[in-house]
C-alpha cells in the first residue's frame, strides 16, 4: 500500500525528467517548445515549472516505465497509461504539453496536458487517484506558500497556464484550481493559511460564475474576498500577454473589487437601468447581496452608494435590508 505510493510518486519523478528531456532537447519535443515560446514562457519558467512534452506515440512511455521496471498495471491505476478491454496497454498523453502538477510538498501526483494542435480534449489532466484529489489540491502552492504569507494574500487562477504565466511577472503568490471554481475544501485550507484571497478567474460568463462562487466559498471560509477586474472575455494570460506585467499587477489586481463592488458591476450588465422596471429590479437585487454582509459598516456603505445613485432615502434600503436579515436569521 505505502510501498505503492512511493512507486507511484516515483514514476511521476522519472515521467517528470523524461517529458522535460524531450520537450528541451529531441527534435519531436521540439514543436511542444515552439509553441510553450510562442505563447512567451521564457526558458526559465519552462525549467522551473518542469514544462514537458509527450511524443505523439501509442507505447512510447508504456516501454519507457517498463524498463524502468514499474508493472504496467499499477501505472494505470496511477494515471499515467491507459488500458483497453484486451489488455493493451498505451500512453495516456499523446502529442501533448505536459505541466507537472505537484502538491504541496513540492511531489509531482499528477499531469496536465495542453494539446499542441487542435486535438479535443483542451486539456486532458490525469484522473483522480489516491494521490490526486482535484479538489483538495491547488497548483503551485509549494512555491507560493512563502509568498503567500509574505505578502498576505493569495492569488486564485483557473489553472497552470495563468499561474505560470503571473509568476513570468512577477506574481508569486498565486495558485490553480484545476478546472473552474474552488471547492470548500480548498477554501478551508487557504484560510489556514491567509486571511486575503484575490479570485482572478477569467473574464468570462463561466469564470464570473465561478468567482462568485469560489468567493462565497472563501468568505464562509472566514477570508477578506477581493475579486480582480479583467476586461470582457480576457484571462490572466492574456492580458499579461497584451499589456504586459506592470499593467496586470497595477490595473488588474492592485485595482481589484470587493465582493459586492464585482456583484454590482456585472448586475449592471444584465439589466437595462434606463428602465423603472429593471431598476427597481436591480436595487433589490443588490440590497438581498448587502444583506448578506457581515459587517455593519459595509452593509452601510454600500447601501449609501446606493441610495445616491438611485436616489432613494436610506432608511428605505436599511428597512429593506432588516427585512431580509430577520428572513435569513
Ligand atoms: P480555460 O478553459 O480557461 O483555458 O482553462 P484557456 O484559457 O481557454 O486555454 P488556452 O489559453 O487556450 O490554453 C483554464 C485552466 O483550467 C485548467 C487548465 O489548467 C487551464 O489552464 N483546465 C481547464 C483543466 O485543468 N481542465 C480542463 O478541462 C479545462
Ligand atoms: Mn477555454
Ligand atoms: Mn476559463
Ligand atoms: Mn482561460
Ligand atoms: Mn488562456
Amino acid at each position: 500500500e505505502n510501498e505503492e505510493a512511493q512507486k507511484v510518486l516515483e514514476a511521476h519523478q522519472w515521467l517528470s525528467k523524461l517529458y522535460h528531456h524531450l520537450l528541451k532537447h529531441t527534435k519531436e519535443g521540439k514543436e511542444g517548445l515552439d509553441y510553450l515560446l510562442e505563447r512567451g514562457f521564457t526558458e526559465e519558467m519552462i525549467d522551473r515549472f518542469q514544462l514537458g512534452y509527450a511524443p505523439n506515440s501509442k507505447d512510447f512511455v508504456v516501454r519507457f516505465l517498463e524498463k524502468k521496471g514499474y508493472h504496467p498495471q499499477l501505472m494505470v491505476k496511477a494515471g499515467l497509461l491507459s488500458s483497453n478491454d484486451s489488455g493493451e496497454y498505451s500512453d495516456r498523453f499523446r502529442g501533448r504539453v505536459i505541466f507537472p502538477i505537484r502538491n504541496h510538498l513540492g511531489k509531482t501526483v499528477a499531469f496536465g496536458g495542453r494539446a499542441i494542435h487542435d486535438q479535443e480534449p483542451k486539456y486532458l489532466n490525469s484522473p483522480e487517484t489516491e494521490l490526486f484529489r482535484k479538489g483538495k489540491l491547488l497548483y503551485n502552492f509549494d512555491l507560493a506558500r512563502s509568498a503567500i504569507r509574505k505578502q498576505g494574500s493569495i492569488i486564485l487562477f483557473e489553472g497552470y497556464i495563468d499561474v505560470i504565466a503571473a509568476y513570468q511577472a512577477g506574481v508569486y503568490n498565486g495558485v490553480g484550481t484545476l478546472g473552474t471554481s474552488i471547492t470548500e475544501h480548498q477554501a478551508n485550507l487557504i484560510r489556514r493559511y491567509v486571511e486575503e484571497a484575490v479570485i482572478c478567474y477569467d473574464g468570462d460568463a463561466p469564470g464570473i460564475e465561478a468567482s462568485m462562487k469560489a468567493a462565497r466559498l472563501l468568505k464562509g471560509s472566514g477570508c477578506t474576498v477581493k475579486l480582480a477586474r479583467l476586461p470582457d472575455g480576457m484571462d490572466p494570460d492574456d492580458y499579461i500577454k497584451s499589456h504586459g506585467a506592470d499593467k496586470f499587477r497595477r490595473e488588474v489586481l492592485e485595482a481589484s473589487d470587493t465582493y459586492l463592488a464585482f456583484i454590482m458591476r456585472h448586475l449592471k450588465k444584465q439589466y437595462n437601468l434606463n428602465l423603472e422596471g429593471d431598476r427597481i429590479a436591480y436595487v433589490e437585487r443588490v440590497v438581498k447581496e448587502i444583506a448578506g454582509l457581515d459587517h455593519a459598516i459595509e452593509r452601510e456603505h454600500y447601501l449609501k452608494e446606493l441610495a445616491n445613485e438611485f436616489e432613494l432615502s436610506l432608511d428605505t434600503l436599511k428597512e429593506e435590508v432588516s427585512a431580509h436579515r430577520s428572513q435569513n436569521g
